[in-house]
């Protein structure tokens, strides 16, 4: 095959969850810009419909769906929607994620806190991944790519105490490699992003605070923090035939953060 139709996504179908904001609109653009046709998914419904009018301006068609990660019944909600309005799903994001609600460390960390952030990041991916796969097998053919962090693979104190981020990242970068096992002769690729810093709506603006982006443009050795949009090519890769050979990958997309 052709290299650059490796990349391209033409008639395929793009579930991404968290579509509504930051890296999922992104992820969203991309899919379309390559081809696919997109169902967004996110509680933020006006942000979501954003999106998909934006997938919708790039010739593709969209599906705007109101799901909450943490609630079961809406996720399988969401993949039984793809499956009717589109017949396929061939890629699935896992991406609808939230910062921790207070960084502190942890011998000070309230329960409700652990419990919330693990409802979206782990919990959440637990679902989409569930129902993802349901499809996915029936078709024998995936590409499942679940949206962790680098702190799944390394702790985040030196930056700010965050144990329930990194607790429910550090889990979905092992269960990513678990699905890839499970599903490896089944043409299912489950893979992982990785992302350093990116400006995003995460932790209710946190990249508009200078004194945050000057700490993580100086943790980072690249020197500045990404532009969402830079999550594109990475996404790209994993979602479509260029990474036909690659499962259980952590794709570190960090500025240089996890060379260190
Ligand atoms: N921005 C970064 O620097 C960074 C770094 C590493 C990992 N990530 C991960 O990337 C993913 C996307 O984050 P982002 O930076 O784009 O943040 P963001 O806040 O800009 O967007 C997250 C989106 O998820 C949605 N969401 C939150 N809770 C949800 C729920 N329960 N159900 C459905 N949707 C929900 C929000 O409404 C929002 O639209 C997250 O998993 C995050 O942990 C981000």
């Amino acid at each position: 095959m052709h290299v650059m139709k490796m990349f391209d996504l033409t008639g395929q179908v793009a579930v991404i969850t968290g579509a509504g904001n930051g890296l999922g609109v992104e992820l969203a653009v991309a899919m379309a810009e390559a081809g696919a046709d997109v169902v967004c998914a996110d509680i933020d419904m006006a942000r979501n419909e954003a999106t998909a009018a934006r997938v919708q301006a790039l010739g593709r068609r969209a599906l705007c769906v109101p799901c909450d990660v943490t609630r079961e019944a809406d996720v399988a909600a969401l993949f039984q929607s793809a499956e009717q309005a589109f017949g396929r799903v061939d890629i699935a994001f896992a991406n609808a994620g939230i910062a921790d609600v207070a960084p502190q460390p942890l011998h000070d960390y309230p329960t409700d806190n652990w419990n919330a952030v693990l409802a979206v990041n782990l919990q959440g991916v637990f679902y989409t991944d569930r129902e993802a796969l349901k499809i996915m097998v029936r078709q024998q053919r995936g590409k499942l790519i679940n949206v962790a962090s680098m702190w799944g693979l390394a702790g985040a104190s030196s930056v700010a105490p965050i144990p329930a981020y990194n607790a429910a990242k550090g889990a979905v970068v092992n269960l990513t490699r678990e699905l890839a096992l499970e599903y490896a002769t089944q043409n299912i690729q489950v893979n992982a992003i990785c992302p350093g810093f990116f400006r995003t709506r995460l932790a209710d603006g946190k990249y508009d605070d200078p004194d945050f982006v000057a700490a993580v443009t100086a943790f980072t050795p690249m020197g500045r923090v990404a532009d969402a949009s830079e999550i594109k090519g990475t996404a790209l890769y994993l979602a479509s035939a260029a990474s036909s050979f690659t499962t259980g990958l952590m794709l570190v997309t960090d500025g240089g953060c996890m060379a260190k």
